[in-house]
């Protein structure tokens, strides 16, 4: 088995916000009553650090990427970089599915890891990163969501981003639907609105 890369999360920010993505505007987020109260999914501690998610086999598959350095390079054949795979917390999905909105409380991760190769193929190794992108406006009033970033693999808490940092200028600028990447996820790109 040869290891072609590593997916220690590192984020190029020269080389971000270069605008190759599907263009489009956040929705107008909406605010539905009592369901943050209901999914009572995100464990959030006074510190402002969140608890790694558990059960996640039980999370709603998203999509899946290889490579992507968030430039407008070519992709890299030879060093094809490390795989991420984005789920959606299933209370929240199911709200979506019956509203057409992110509620209040929604919540995705995105999980980094190696990718291998063997069998003329690729598949997913060891975890690199994890991250945790959180709909809630009353926490956050400014962009109505943000982000938290796992510094080891073994962390059980993250800290969160301050409100203004570079990742919500990107999710804000590219992203399909009210911040959330949704034109990179084939189970959800067609239930969103389009800009
Ligand atoms: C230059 C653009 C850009 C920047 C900056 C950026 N992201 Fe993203 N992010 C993306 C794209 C594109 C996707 C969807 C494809 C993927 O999974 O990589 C995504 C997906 C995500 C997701 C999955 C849920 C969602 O919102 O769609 C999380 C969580 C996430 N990013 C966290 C972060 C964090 C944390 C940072 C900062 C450390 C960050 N992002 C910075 C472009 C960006």
């Amino acid at each position: 088995m040869k290891i072609k890369t590593t997916a220690a999360f590192a984020l190029t920010v020269a080389a971000l916000a270069t605008g190759f993505y599907l263009s489009g505007s956040p929705s107008t987020a909406v605010d539905l009553k009592d369901t943050m109260a209901k999914l009572d999914i995100a464990i959030i501690k006074e510190d402002g650090s969140i608890k790694r998610p558990e059960n996640l086999d039980k999370w709603i598959f998203m999509g899946q990427t290889i490579g992507m350095t968030y430039s407008d390079d070519e992709p890299d054949i030879d060093d094809i970089g490390s795989t991420s795979t984005v789920l959606m917390e299933p209370t929240a999905y199911q709200i979506f599915l019956d509203t057409g909105e992110f509620p209040e409380g929604t919540m995705m991760v995105k999980i980094v890891r190696q990718t291998l190769s063997e069998g003329g193929g690729f598949f997913m190794g060891e975890e690199g990163g994890f991250e945790i992108h959180l709909k809630d406006k009353e926490r956050f009033p400014k962009y109505g969501s943000n982000f938290w970033f796992f510094m080891d693999t073994e962390d059980e808490y993250a800290f969160g981003l301050p409100e203004d940092n570079v990742c919500m200028t990107c999710h804000i600028e590219t992203a399909q639907y009210d911040t959330f990447f949704t034109q990179f996820y084939p189970t959800i790109r067609d239930k969103v609105p389009h800009p």
